[in-house]
């Protein structure tokens, strides 16, 4: 049986009267790709925030690795073993490519020479292997998407929170980018995906969570999420899977 990688347990998350997350529970188990989806608004990356250290939360608990590390800073975090990209990307822009990518490696390491290496290894991986002294913020958005995930990956993740990692991308980069993913958890990395794209999320993913104004809505398999009605009425639309 695989082990639980995270546990959430009862977080909510409120900003003065607004409870953007309340009471969500999930688990995530080693090598599992689970997909966070909901409507614009329905607290996905506020959770994202909260277990990665980002907020604190308003209640409840995140465990990672048998180890509750509710309130545990991001870069501490980062070094257990958890990484997030961002939505709105945010490179280092006046930094070269590779530099971005080596801050990502200093997490785990301290030499410059060995940090170097991790992060051409990963440009490499997602195909950007020439762009390393290319100025960060020069790159079109599909690539500083690349170089968010690049980054993310050269801290050496046990889980990795991809939060609309897609987003902004053509059909032809997006399908690129779910072939890499699916490599990701190959080589053993856990992830959660955030995503609007249906279809990507349907073929990628193990299991599914669906949120609806910070509540938890549904979770299951792929199938059982898209043939939810609740999950329809909320998010999908009537026409779903008919068009
Ligand atoms: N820092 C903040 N301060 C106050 N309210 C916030 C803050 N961050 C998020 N919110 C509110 O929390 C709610 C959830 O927002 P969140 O960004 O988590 O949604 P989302 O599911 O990621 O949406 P989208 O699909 O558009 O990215 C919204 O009502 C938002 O306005
Ligand atoms: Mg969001």
């Amino acid at each position: 049986m695989k082990e639980k990688l995270l546990e959430i347990t009862s977080l909510s998350k409120h900003f003065g009267g607004n409870a953007a997350v309340s009471n969500v529970s999930f688990d995530v188990e080693e090598e599992m790709i689970l997909g966070l989806i909901g409507p614009n608004g329905s607290g996905k990356t506020t959770l994202f925030n909260c277990i990665t250290g980002y907020y604190p939360l308003s209640s409840g608990s995140v465990r990672f690795i048998g180890r509750d590390i509710t309130g545990m800073k991001p870069d501490k975090a980062c070094r257990l073993g958890m990484v997030r990209t961002w939505q709105r990307v945010k490179p280092l822009g006046s930094l070269s490519v590779l530099e971005n990518v080596m801050i990502g490696a200093f997490a785990k390491t301290r030499s410059p020479v060995r940090s170097r290496n991790i992060a051409l290894e990963r440009l490499e991986m997602l195909g950007m292997g020439g762009l390393g002294p290319k100025a960060a913020g020069k790159l079109p958005i599909g690539l500083k998407k690349k170089l968010e995930l690049a980054r993310a990956l050269a801290t050496g993740p046990k889980l990795l929170l991809l939060d609309e990692i897609c987003g902004g991308l053509n059909y032809s980069e997006t399908q690129e980018l779910l072939e890499t993913i699916r490599g990701i958890r190959e080589n053993g990395t856990a992830i959660v995906f955030i995503e609007h794209d249906m279809k990507a999320v349907t073929g990628l993913c193990d299991r599914i969570v669906v949120l609806k104004s910070g509540e938890k809505l549904a979770e299951g398999l792929p199938s059982e999420i898209t043939s939810n009605p609740a999950v329809i009425a909320a998010y999908l639309g009537a026409g779903y899977g008919h068009a």
